[in-house]
């Protein structure tokens, strides 16, 4: 079967490699499934330029966490699936402790993979896998943000999300859904108006206006917002604890403005307010997700889609930043 792999050592996107593997057989408790389509996370990024936590692949890997498909064989002992169902692989697989695909584990841009049956989920039927293969570490990320850790996001709430990557454009939808209002923030004017058509009120450009969080203020009339997703880390943090309202959350998702910092922690204090680290989340949640999509008829919001032969030209797309949502290679 076709593969891409991140060769072990690998420095930068030129050097992901197309391969010949030997398509994978099930163990007892494991399903084969036929992968359809994945998802670029910036994760992914992280790990083909050697800078993902703890350095460079130390062996060839195959890439990326996020794959939906059609399963097309089941272990002796498989209960929960079938050939045919469609499903998609949760980020963290089951492992004492629990391994992400993509690094360390091999992942999923690949024909074929097999995995244990409590590492998939099924899909919400009206989703097309292109569009379920969005889901696994992006929006149960943001699922997770909003809905599981601190106090939940409800209606008439307001979430303020930072950048327009796979993370915060999940969670823009997601927060809608429950009724409340969204404010995003983004480098780029040409993405404010399809922002707003996504539902946010206010799109405030991060670039022109450095100080935001006076803005945001400003914008919820001094009053503050319930919930920070905060994809920028130590470089963005201060000013995510100033939008705060009081007994506001922030969920600390992401480094994209900077990994290192010395951050004043006082407007937690003054706001009562609480700082969530999010990993992911679990199947649970997951499937706890799938079924608010379902209801709520929540399609993920694409950028781009690649084949599976320009998986390289997928990730230079990606990592230019000129998206808004998710990037994809169906396979
Ligand atoms: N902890 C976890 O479980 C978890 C899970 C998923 C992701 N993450 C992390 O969360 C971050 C986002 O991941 P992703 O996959 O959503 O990324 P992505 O899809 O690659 O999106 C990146 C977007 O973030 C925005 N951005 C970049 N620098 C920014 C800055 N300094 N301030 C505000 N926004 C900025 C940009 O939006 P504009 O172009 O609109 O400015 C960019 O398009 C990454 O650091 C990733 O590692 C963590």
């Amino acid at each position: 079967m076709r593969a891409w792999t991140v060769p072990a050592g690998s420095k930068s996107i030129d050097e992901l490699r197309a391969v010949e593997q030997p398509a994978p057989a099930a163990g007892p408790r494991d399903v084969v499934v036929r992968v359809r389509a994945t998802s670029l996370n910036y994760r992914d990024q992280a790990v083909v330029a050697g800078q993902y936590f703890g350095g460079a692949v130390s062996r060839d890997t195959v890439p990326m966490s996020d794959g939906a498909g059609e399963v097309i064989a089941v272990g002796a002992a498989v209960s929960r699936f079938k050939p045919g169902d469609r499903v998609a692989a949760t980020f963290f697989q089951p492992g004492a402790p629990p391994a992400a695909l993509g690094s360390p584990l091999d992942g999923v841009l690949r024909e074929q993979v097999a995995l244990n049956e409590d590492g998939l989920v099924a899909l919400p039927d009206h989703l097309s896998y292109e569009e379920a293969a969005c889901l696994p570490c992006a929006a149960v990320t943001a699922w997770n943000a909003l809905f599981r850790s601190g106090r939940p996001t409800k209606a008439g709430d307001t979430v303020l999300v930072l950048g327009t990557g796979g993370v915060s454009i999940a969670a823009l939808q997601l927060a809608r859904a429950a009724g409340a209002r969204v404010i995003a923030t983004s480098s780029s004017d040409e993405k404010v108006e399809r922002v707003k058509a996504l539902g946010a009120s206010d799109v405030i450009n991060y670039r022109r206006t450095p100080e935001w969080e006076q803005e945001v203020r400003r914008l919820t009339s001094g009053r503050g917002v319930d919930c920070v997703v905060e994809i920028g880390g130590a470089g963005t943090l201060a000013r995510s604890m100033r939008s705060l309202a009081r007994g506001g959350k922030i969920a600390l998702i992401g480094f994209l403005a900077g990994r290192e910092g010395d951050t004043n922690p006082t407007p937690l204090m003054m706001t009562g307010s609480s700082l969530h680290g999010i990993f992911v989340g679990d199947r649970e949640m997951f499937e706890e997700m799938n079924r608010a999509i379902i209801v709520n008829r929540i399609t993920p919001v694409i950028d781009r889609v690649f084949p599976f032969d320009e998986a390289p030209a997928a990730y230079k797309f990606h990592a230019s930043g000129a998206f808004v949502g998710k990037v994809v290679i169906t396979v």
